[in-house]
């Protein structure tokens, strides 16, 4: 199975390198468009191998798409990256464009492609892939909710003193800094609702927390962050190429589904070798409705941008 990665940034090799690890995949082939950068982060990435004991052939490459013919799945973590103190909505208008001729190339190639837009602002990058790309809605995934979901953990973990892992917590939403909705009420630790252990003061607190997340990690870093939305992304991935059918909240194509159409939101879904393959419903409070429709309403602002500079 090949699996290609568009971008070999900080996102696409770090994407790459925990595909590669998890060895479950042939190849992966990792697409830059500047000269070498691909192959060098590829080579290196391939002498870890001997090391940690992987199989999967990875491959850099420039610009070169056909070399990407016949993926399985397409992951595109294409474009510039936030700086401090901007936002994922500021990037629209140079992503926009990268984005609909990464998608172009990589349909030509791959027809029967799974895409994985990881770009930002994603969600709005995810609706112009599924309109510029012409494939089925359920190969259209924009990938968001699975890293804002495991933030949402961290934070809540932190404050429990529990494992991670230990719990189930799930963001939907749109993929920005006031458009997440962390489902607190529906958060457990392993089954026990964590409300029963968290005030309403910490639970606003861990609310706020994931919400600016990404914020927070590229104000420290100085530029976005790599190593969880790679760890997101590879999960994604790995569902697709093993058919695992593992539950992520993803950004995907609504029609009617939580009352919303014509966007691509997150909101939970099972992930598989169809690509997604089953929006699951969520019985929502009255406030977490009206936060859903809010952060619907930011989304589809941001998807008539794409309209007015007459990307779609
Ligand atoms: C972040 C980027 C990937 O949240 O959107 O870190």
């Amino acid at each position: 199975m090949k699996i290609t990665v568009i971008g070999a940034g900080a996102v696409g090799s770090t994407t790459a390198d925990n595909i590669a690890r998890a060895n479950f995949a042939e190849e992966v082939i990792l697409l830059d468009i500047k000269e070498g950068v691909a192959e060098g982060k590829a080579q290196d990435m391939m002498q870890t191998a001997a090391l940690l004991g992987f199989d999967t052939k990875i491959k850099g490459v420039t610009n070169d798409y056909a070399q990407t013919a016949n993926s399985t799945v397409a992951v595109i973590t294409s474009g510039i990256p936030r700086k401090p103190g901007m936002t994922r909505e500021e990037l629209i208008g140079t992503n926009a464009n990268i984005v609909k001729s990464v998608v172009e190339n990589l349909v030509k190639y791959s027809p029967d492609v799974i895409i994985i837009v990881v770009s930002n602002p994603m969600d709005t990058m995810t609706y112009l892939a599924l309109k510029a790309s012409g494939l089925p809605k359920n190969r259209i995934i924009g990938m968001g909710g699975a890293l804002d979901s495991s933030r949402f953990k961290y934070q809540i973990a932190t404050k429990l003193n529990a494992s991670p892992s230990d719990l189930n917590a799930i963001v939907i939403g749109g993929h920005g800094d006031t458009t997440m909705i962390p489902l607190i009420s529906k958060a457990t630790w392993n089954s026990i609702p964590v409300t029963q252990f968290l005030n309403i003061e910490e639970q606003e607190d861990i609310i706020k927390k994931t919400m600016v997340g990404g914020a927070t990690l590229t104000a420290l870093i100085g530029t976005s962050a790599w190593y969880a939305p790679g760890a997101a992304t590879a999960a994604m991935v790995r569902s697709i190429a093993l058919n695992e059918n593992k539950l992520f909240t993803a950004s995907v194509y609504l029609d009617g589904e939580y009352g919303e159409s014509d966007i691509n939101i997150g909101v939970p879904v099972i992930i598989n070798k169809n690509g997604w393959d089953k929006i699951v419903p969520i019985n929502l409070t009255e406030e977490e409705k009206i936060s859903f429709k809010k952060s619907a309403e930011a989304v589809r602002a941001m998807n008539n941008v794409l309209r007015e500079n007459k990307n779609i």
